[in-house]
């Protein structure tokens, strides 16, 4: 290369993006490419695309579309690229290439890892790259990544999902399931730790499903030999399917120290009949039971959930189940979507949608029973003297730092000058809970 281009990723979606942005950002900086600070001012524009949100594909193709009188203007100084999960979808390919054919490189989940060689070819042959392929060659390993934090990071412990969850699109762009073995995942956050990460976070579409290849290693048994490495601080993971939490995994919540007080368990829906249409294989009751089980391997564990509103079929009984469950398992958070229709997906081809109105309705009244309890168990914080690992500087409030607890709340915090000498970031220190609202806790620093 005679100059070094600048590159900027923007990403939509999930953890799973963020970190395939990461691995992107980290194999373009050892090629020599270097970061730029915004869209505007990088030679090279990335966009990490997004599927299973509606929104997502809207923004993104609004974004797209504002750059199109910049790729005239400056023709092949600029380069374009799109990449993820919406571009294994054909149809999505499709419009692109109609509508967009301005687009440099595109490229898809399974091959993210090929972006410094399409932008090769691309600027050696001055031809347009699109290389999306069906499935995934295998896992690679050793890809290298640019944390978004110094102590903490994203490891990925399996790729794609077998569920199909008749409303989901995952299945189809990320595809069938497939683990790492344990020795690279453990020389991973080795490497990791060395590097001074105190928490990671395993990714998964359904790290409990986890099974190491050819052996009988499964997600528990990782969590117990990751949690044996010396330096590391805190393991959480993301995300779990209710069919497949074993009680082994339960317990781990009351053996291993290490593996953080916070269970995200999607629950989708309340009803037994809408969970049977999303071919989600567990029963409210079931869920409830899992719930309890948690509660009492770890009493203070925080507990999440992703709830669709509006399913197709949803009847007003149906969402009175949901709310209901809600209020039962009384949610420290929740994601909370509408039920949006992805082409190609089981659920997109019923006749019984449900009206936009209808579902907007819903969706607030969850809402309200959600910031509720999340309020609710924000404020029993107020008073108790907490354990954070220091992220950064405050970036919401007027204090001056922001950090989690084991229990993934978020604490921003002051400290007294002589405790901010030796700067928290990074470090996990005692924060004293002096205010709480819905999504965050208030707090000073106590040592
Ligand atoms: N409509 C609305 N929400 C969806 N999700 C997945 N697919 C859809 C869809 N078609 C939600 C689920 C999932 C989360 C990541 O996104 O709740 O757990
Ligand atoms: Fe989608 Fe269901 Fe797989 Fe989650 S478990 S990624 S919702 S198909």
């Amino acid at each position: 290369m005679t100059e070094k281009k600048t590159f900027h990723i923007t990403t939509f979606g999930c953890q799973m993006n963020e970190h395939d942005s990461e691995i992107m950002a980290g194999l373009l900086l050892k090629k020599g490419y270097a970061q730029a600070a915004s869209r505007e001012d990088a030679d090279i524009v990335i966009f990490n695309t997004c599927s299973i949100r509606e929104n997502a594909d809207k923004r993104f193709f609004g974004t797209l579309g504002q750059l199109k009188r910049r790729k005239m203007r400056e023709g092949d100084a600029f380069t374009v690229c799109v990449c993820g999960c919406m571009m294994q979808q054909q149809h999505i390919v499709d419009k692109l290439k109609a509508k967009y054919p301005w687009v440099d490189v595109v490229y898809g989940t399974h091959n993210l890892y090929r972006l410094p060689e399409l932008l090769d070819k691309l600027y050696q042959e001055k031809k347009k790259q699109l290389e999306v392929w069906p499935e995934a060659a295998g896992i690679v390993e050793d890809l290298p990544a640019q944390r978004l934090y110094a102590h903490k990071s994203f490891v990925n412990i399996m790729y794609g999902c077998n569920n199909f969850c008749s409303y989901c699109i995952v299945p189809y762009t990320r595809g069938r399931e497939r683990s790492r073995s344990p020795e690279d995942i453990v020389r991973e956050v080795r490497a990791l730790v060395r590097d001074g990460v105190r928490e990671i976070t395993l990714l998964g579409q359904n790290v409990n499903s986890y099974r190491a290849p050819g052996a009988e290693t499964d997600f528990t048994d990782l969590i117990y030999m990751l949690a044996e490495i010396e330096g590391l601080l805190r393991i959480r993971f993301m995300t779990s399917h209710p069919k497949d939490l074993s009680d082994k995994l339960i317990e781990a919540f009351s053996r291993c120290d290490k593996l953080c007080k916070h269970f995200h368990l999607p629950v989708q829906a309340g009803s037994d009949k809408v969970l049977r249409d999303m071919n989600r294989r567990y029963t409210q009751s079931s869920y409830l039971r899992l719930v309890d089980k948690l509660r009492a391997a770890c009493p203070d564990i925080s507990l999440s959930t992703d709830i669709i509103v509006g399913f197709p079929g949803e009847t007003e009984e149906d969402f009175a189940a949901t709310l209901a469950l809600a209020e039962r398992v009384g949610y420290d958070s929740a994601f909370t979507f509408l039920y949006s229709i992805r082409p190609g997906t089981p659920a997109a081809a019923r006749t019984d949608q449900v009206p936009e109105e209808v579902k907007h309705e819903r969706f607030n009244r969850l809402v309200d029973v959600i910031n509720k309890s999340a309020a609710a168990k924000n404020a029993a914080y107020v008073g108790r003297t907490v354990a954070v690992l220091t992220d950064g500087k405050s970036r919401s409030s007027d204090c001056a730092y922001e950090g989690r607890t084991d229990s993934f709340k978020l604490v921003n915090f002051t400290a007294p000058a002589d405790l901010a000498a030796c700067s928290p970031v990074g470090r996990i220190v005692r924060v004293k809970i002096t205010d709480a609202n819905t999504f965050s806790l208030k707090g000073e620093m106590v040592e």
